[in-house]
């Protein structure tokens, strides 16, 4: 069965109480547990983490090179400027989603900028809390060479 890391980034752990109009009321335990039951439906084993720190960030990534499938990442701000999270997800060497809940691209301009995009496969954003399964849809159909 294939294995996912799904990571979240700094200030995720609010999710539910954090700006509720523009991120939800969904909070990171109820994705957490969507993802683990999607992860039963296709047929996909889920890790989910979530950390405030950049090199957090960057250990859960490289404890999943050779050793799981698939990283789905939400990097938060961090997005917007870790050359060192772009260059975990080079260095792991497995397929990344970058993810978002809002869509970035109706924000402001520094949120226009993406060092993670350059790396990952594709991106999903906008689609709040949903975009997780999307994602995890979306990176099953890639190594199954479906997309
Ligand atoms: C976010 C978008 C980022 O710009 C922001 O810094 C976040 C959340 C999102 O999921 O929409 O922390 O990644």
């Amino acid at each position: 069965m294939p294995g996912f890391l799904i990571l979240n980034g700094p200030n995720l752990n609010l999710l539910g109480t954090r700006q509720p109009e523009v991120y939800g009321r969904t909070t990171l335990a109820d994705i957490e547990t969507m993802c683990r039951a999607h992860g039963e439906r296709i047929g996909v084993s889920v890790e989910f983490e979530q950390s405030n720190h950049e090199g957090a960030l960057i250990d859960a990534i490289h404890g999943a090179r050779g050793r799981l499938d698939g990283l789905i990442l939400n990097a938060g701000a961090y997005t917007h400027t870790s050359v060192a999270l772009m260059d975990a997800i080079s260095s792991a060497e497995i397929p990344a989603i970058e993810l978002h809940l809002s869509n970035v691209h109706a924000r402001e301009e520094f949120r226009h900028v993406s060092y993670i995009a350059r790396v990952a496969v594709g991106v999903i954003c906008g689609f709040g809390a949903r975009g997780y399964t999307l994602a995890m849809d979306a990176l099953q159909s890639h190594l199954e060479g479906r997309s």
